[in-house]
């Protein structure tokens, strides 16, 4: 038998970035770019407004040509292919349907415009109609559908040319709550069962980690970090991802060789000790415990428990948001938040209330001061 020994790594990656960049002007938005999507994986790209991702998928799309560097689509290269020969389908936050057109007629656009013989445009108009559940509507106009219809039309306008790569542009941002999470769910199950690949732009943290196999988190123009969902939220490669992706606390402190970092006068420790001098630590408040100051001595240990840190503050205030109860404590001139499920039987400490504050070394994430 043949042995390919590359075979599979590179039957995996579908759409190839290299070194792609976009100038506008004197404007470098997207410096140098490096990325490779897999077949069959949806990727999000999560980010603060500005960050260049609705250029970066434009450039995927072919809507804008890239200032420098290379795509390519299963290794073919595509970097200067107009748009309507590419095979990819397009959804936007805006749904751009046709005010005009009837439902189906929308869908069946895209295959009209790409010669399909008639007959068959109506049956795969149909067809991508019944997949997003809106066969019983094929007859209507644009504006007699609600928001969250009006945006399957547009999902399955994308879906019907059969693409090979689906590009979505914040397609939800403009439904309300509930029917963004019904849809998150239908879009994700709809991209699972074609394996169609993706690529899903977003500034929704919630979105992009409940949604995609894999999250590119893009700040001023280049990647931050691309990773999983877990190995971004756990293990984020920088403050700014850190504090983008989940909530987080940040508190200023000084490591010694040997792990130990001091914190408002307090010694904790992390599970690695890589940093030394200045530092960021981070902490997930819902990972962290408060409990009312012990009694018998009067600065907590460095160590009370195995593996586990403790730091000593005040508590200042505290918020209820039904489901959580948010603790903001002081902790020397830093103030750290502490989340906790409520429960119906609790009882609240005061404001002014000595406190400690509890958890595990490993689940504190220690940068060099000057990272972020
Ligand atoms: N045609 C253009 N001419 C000049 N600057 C542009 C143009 N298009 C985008 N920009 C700039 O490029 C940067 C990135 O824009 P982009 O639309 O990609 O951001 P984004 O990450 O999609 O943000 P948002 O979350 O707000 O949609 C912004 O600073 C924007 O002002
Ligand atoms: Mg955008």
């Amino acid at each position: 038998m043949h042995n390919f020994p590359n075979a599979r790594s590179v039957a995996a990656e579908h759409l190839v970035l290299e070194q792609l960049g976009k100038s506008f002007g004197a404007v470098d938005v997207i410096p140098s770019l490096s990325l490779a999507v897999r077949k069959g994986e949806m990727v999000a790209f999560l980010g603060p407004s500005g960050c260049g991702k609705t250029t970066t998928l434009r450039m995927i799309a072919g809507l804008i040509s890239p200032t420098r560097g290379r795509i390519t689509v299963g290794g073919r290269d595509i970097t200067h292919l107009p748009s309507h020969e590419r095979d990819m389908g397009l959804v936007f936050q805006s749904y751009a349907l046709f005010p005009h057109m009837t439902v189906l007629r929308n869908v069946a656009f895209g295959l009209e415009m790409r010669n399909v013989p008639k007959p068959e445009v109506r049956a795969r108009a149909l067809r991508a109609l019944e997949v997003v559940q809106l066969s019983h509507l094929a007859d209507r106009k644009p504006r007699d559908l609600s928001g969250g219809q009006q945006q399957r039309v547009a999902l399955a306008r994308a879906l019907v040319i059969e693409p090979s790569i689906l590009l979505l542009d914040e397609p939800l941002s403009n439904l309300d709550a509930k029917l963004r999470d019904e849809m998150r769910v239908q879009i994700r199950a709809l991209q699972q069962a074609s394996g169609i690949t993706a690529v899903f732009v977003t500034h929704d943290q919630v979105e992009a980690l409940s949604m995609c196999d894999r999250i590119v988190v893009m700040k001023e123009g280049h990647i931050e970090q691309f990773g999983t969902p877990t190995e971004i939220y756990e293990h984020p490669a920088s403050p700014f991802v850190s504090s983008f992706v989940g909530r987080t606390n940040r508190l200023r402190g000084t490591s010694d060789s040997r792990g130990v970092i001091t914190v408002a006068g307090q010694q904790i420790r992390a599970a690695t000790a890589e940093a030394q001098g200045p530092v960021e630590i981070m902490m997930r408040p819902h990972r962290m415990r408060l409990a009312p100051a012990a009694t018998d001595r009067n600065v907590p240990d460095a160590t009370p428990v195995q593996g586990q840190n403790s730091l000593r503050g005040v508590l200042e205030r505290l918020t209820f948001i039904g489901d959580l109860v948010q603790y903001h404590i002081r902790v020397g001139d830093a103030e750290v938040m502490v989340e906790e499920a409520t429960r119906r039987d609790q009882g609240a400490p005061c404001a002014g209330t000595p406190v400690d504050l509890t958890w595990q070394a490993s689940d504190t994430l220690v940068f060099p001061a000057a990272a972020s």
